[in-house]
């Protein structure tokens, strides 16, 4: 389980985060929405120790980890899927695949490999091509696959499915739902298509220029009017 509490995040003199707390569950789907700029990616990237944090505490399984390193943090079974996905576009899908366990806690990559393929078919027949030759669904495909090679227990997913077509994207946010039923483990999901996020989630947090301006449960938030004219363009 992961613990946030009062996190806040500066650039510069630019406040990116302020007083953040919220907490998300294995095998919970926890959605994030929040216009450009609100500080989405700022909390994804202080959580996982990408970007440093001003105050505030993180704990994941009870375990303090803000101001770890970030491969020590990945190693806890806790993985960022950034938004540009940010695989190796020269490599091949296999390749991008390893380079996933030996980031994280995989002992057997080669089981790893089978779960994995078994999950995305669409990996298994392609594997051996590289990874700027997929579509951007099989890229994003490729980059949850990657992330689960290093055997997290929680996903922080940053804009998943921008860029991709609509039955695309449905089939992405149907997978993200899976991640968290079939494989137990908790999703924090940063999304800008706030139906598909909120139809699949749990709970739920808007953030409006660095604060958390609402939270409830997902089927709360999709029947708020403000979430109605905001984010679902009602
Ligand atoms: N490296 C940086 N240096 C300075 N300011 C930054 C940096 N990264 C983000 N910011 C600023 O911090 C604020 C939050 O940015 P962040 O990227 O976290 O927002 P976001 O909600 O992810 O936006 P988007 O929907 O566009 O992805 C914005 O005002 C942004 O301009
Ligand atoms: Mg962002």
């Amino acid at each position: 389980m992961l613990v946030v509490e009062n996190l806040s995040v500066n650039y510069g003199k630019i406040s990116a985060l302020r007083e953040v707390s919220l907490s998300a569950k294995r095998g919970c789907i926890t959605v994030v929405l929040g216009s450009n700029g609100a500080g989405k990616s700022s909390l994804l990237k202080a959580i996982t120790g990408q970007i440093p944090s001003e105050a505030g505490s993180v704990t994941f399984d009870g375990q303090p980890i803000l101001g770890m390193p970030a491969h020590r943090i990945v190693a806890l079974g806790l993985t960022l899927v950034p938004d540009g996905r940010e695989l190796f576009p020269r490599m091949t899908v296999l390749e991008n695949l390893l380079l996933g366990a030996s980031a994280g806690r995989s002992k057997n990559s080669r089981a790893d490999l089978d779960e994995i393929f078994d999950f995305f078919p669409v990996l298994a027949r392609k594997r051996s091509t590289l990874a700027h030759g997929l579509s951007g669904g099989e890229q994003q495909m490729l980059a949850f696959g990657r992330a689960i090679m290093s055997k997290p227990t929680m996903l922080l997913l940053d804009e998943p499915t921008i860029g991709l077509a609509p039955l695309i994207e449905r089939e992405l946010i149907d997978r993200v739902l899976m991640l968290a039923r079939d494989l137990d483990i908790g999703i924090l999901l940063v999304e800008q298509n706030a139906t598909l996020a909120l139809g699949i989630g749990d709970s739920g947090i808007v953030l409006e220029q660095g604060e958390i301006s609402m939270r409830g449960l997902a089927s709360e938030m999709a029947a708020s009017d403000r979430i109605k004219q905001a984010y679902l363009g009602m």
